[in-house]
C-alpha cells in the first residue's frame, strides 16, 4: 500500500511542536494585545485579483508563487500568499473607517507560496500578521517594530539585526530609479553585464550585485533615503527618534527591498543570523496608497508579518514535554471509578490523565512517571494517593479525600 507524506514544502506539526508554536502565537497576542490590537481573521482564499492589485503584478510572488485555483463557477481563487491585502479588503467591505481610527488587528494562520523548499522556506507556513489601518501617525511605525522586537524577545530568538528604510511616495521612487538609471548609464562599462542587462528594467537589482566593479559604482550611488520629500524625511526622522528613544538598535539600509509593491515610506526587516539564507524572521511597513488602490478611500496602513516557523528555528529546541499533575491508575474494577475522579480533578483545574491503555500497574507507574505527574492515585477496592516524589502511598476514605491529598501534595 502506498503511504502518503505530507506533500513538498508543507509540514507535519506533531504534539511538541504545536505546542511551541501555540506558545508563540499567545506571547504575540499577548504583547499586541497590551497595545490594543484585536485578533481578526479573513479566509484563507480570496479573488487572484485581489492580490494581483495588491501585491502588485510584477512581484515573484504574483508572477510565480501563488496557488491558483477555479471554483466551480470558473471564478480564479487563490490560497493566501500574505494578509495585508485581505485585511485591507475586509476593512472596505465592513466600512471599518467609520471606527475610531486606527484598526489595529492582528492575525495568526497559514499563507501559502509556490517557493522551492528549503531550511525556512516552505510553502505552507504561518504568519503571525498585525496592522494599524486608517492613521499615518509615526508613533505607529515604532510601536509596530518594537511590539515586533518584543516578541522576539520573548520567544528566545537570540539576538536579530533590525534593517531599517525608507521608500518615500511611489513618486520619489519613479524619480529616484530614473535617477540612479542616469548615473548607470554614465558608468556602464564598471557595471556587470547582468546589471547592464537590467539597467532599464530594474536599476534596483544593482545593490544586490556580487561584481566588484558594480560594487564600486553603487558605493557611490545615490540613495533614495536622500531623496524623501519633506514630509517623508519628517516622517522617518521620528520613526527614527522614537525608536532611538526606546533603545531599540537598527541600521539604515537604503538597499532594503521588500518584495511587495504596496510599500510607502517606513520599511524593516528583522533577520537572525541563526537562520541560514532565509534569514528573515520578518518585516513589513507602510503602506499609505494600498486601501485606495483597493477601492477603497485613501488610507494610511503599516504593519508587519513574522514567519513562526522561522522564529521556532531561531529560538532552538526546548525540552519543554508535555506534562501532567495527576495519573489515575487502575487497580481491580477502578475505571467507572477513575474516570470520575479524572473530571473532578480536571474541574478543580488539574491536568489529569487517567489510564487507557490496560497497562500493569507497573506500566501504569512507569507511565506516570514518563507524563511527569507529581501524584498518583491507584483506584480500585481502595483508593491510595502516592506521591511520586518520595514515594510515600497512602490510603484515602473517600474521593474527596483523595482530591484534598492531592492538592495538598501539589500545593
Ligand atoms: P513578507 O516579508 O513577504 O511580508 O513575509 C513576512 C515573513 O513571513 C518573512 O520574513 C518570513 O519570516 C515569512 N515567510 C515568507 N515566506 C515564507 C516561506 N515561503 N516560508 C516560510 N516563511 C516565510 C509580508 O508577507 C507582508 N504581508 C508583511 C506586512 C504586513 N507588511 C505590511 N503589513
Amino acid at each position: 500500500m502506498k503511504k502518503f507524506q505530507a506533500p513538498r514544502g508543507t509540514l507535519d506539526v506533531l504534539p511538541q511542536g504545536a505546542r511551541r508554536r501555540l506558545r508563540v502565537v499567545e506571547i504575540a497576542g499577548d504583547v499586541l494585545g497590551r497595545a490594543g490590537y484585536e485578533p481578526m481573521e479573513t479566509p484563507v482564499f480570496e479573488d487572484t485579483e485581489l492580490f494581483a492589485r495588491g501585491v502588485g503584478e510584477s512581484t515573484d510572488i504574483v508572477q510565480k508563487e501563488m496557488f491558483t485555483f477555479e471554483d466551480k463557477a470558473g471564478r480564479s481563487l487563490t490560497l493566501r500568499p500574505e494578509a495585508t491585502a485581505g485585511i485591507c479588503r475586509a476593512y472596505i467591505a465592513h466600512g471599518m473607517h467609520k471606527l475610531p481610527q486606527p484598526v489595529k488587528v492582528w492575525t495568526a494562520g497559514p499563507f501559502f507560496r509556490h517557493e522551492a523548499p528549503q531550511a525556512g522556506r516552505f510553502r505552507q507556513f504561518t504568519q503571525i500578521d498585525a496592522e494599524a489601518l486608517g492613521s499615518a501617525d509615526p508613533t505607529l511605525d515604532a510601536e509596530l517594530i518594537l511590539l515586533f522586537a518584543e516578541i522576539l524577545e520573548r520567544a528566545g530568538t537570540g539576538p536579530s539585526r533590525l534593517r531599517l528604510s525608507s521608500l518615500g511616495t511611489p513618486e520619489t521612487r519613479a524619480d529616484y530609479v530614473d535617477e540612479l538609471r542616469g548615473y548607470l548609464r554614465a558608468r556602464e562599462g564598471e557595471l556587470s553585464e547582468e546589471v547592464r542587462g537590467r539597467l532599464e528594467q530594474n536599476p534596483l537589482r544593482a545593490f544586490d550585485a556580487d561584481h566588484p566593479g558594480t560594487q564600486a559604482v553603487m558605493a557611490q550611488a545615490p540613495r533614495l533615503v536622500d531623496r524623501l520629500s519633506a514630509d517623508d524625511a519628517e516622517h522617518f526622522a521620528e520613526v527614527r527618534a522614537l525608536l532611538d528613544e526606546a533603545g531599540l538598535q537598527y541600521e539604515i539600509d537604503a538597499t532594503l527591498v521588500r518584495g511587495i509593491d504596496y510599500y510607502t515610506r517606513t520599511v524593516f526587516e528583522f533577520e537572525s543570523e541563526r537562520l541560514g539564507a532565509q534569514a528573515a524572521l520578518g518585516g513589513g511597513g507602510r503602506y499609505d496608497g494600498l486601501i485606495e488602490e483597493l477601492g477603497g478611500s485613501p488610507t494610511p496602513g503599516v504593519g508587519w508579518a513574522a514567519g513562526v516557523e522561522r522564529i521556532l528555528l531561531a529560538a532552538g529546541e526546548s525540552d519543554d514535554a508535555a506534562t501532567a499533575d495527576v495519573f489515575l491508575a487502575i487497580a481491580d474494577d477502578g475505571r467507572q471509578q477513575a474516570f470520575q475522579l479524572a473530571r473532578r480533578l480536571r474541574q478543580a483545574g488539574l491536568r489529569t490523565e487517567m489510564e487507557q491503555a490496560g497497562r500493569s500497574m507497573k506500566g501504569q507507574l512507569k507511565q506516570a512517571n514518563r507524563i511527569g505527574a507529581r501524584a498518583v492515585v491507584i483506584v480500585g477496592d481502595r483508593i491510595e494517593v502516592k506521591d511520586m516524589d518520595t514515594g510515600e502511598q497512602r490510603p484515602a476514605e473517600t474521593a474527596d479525600e483523595a482530591i484534598q491529598m492531592v492538592e495538598a501534595l501539589l500545593a
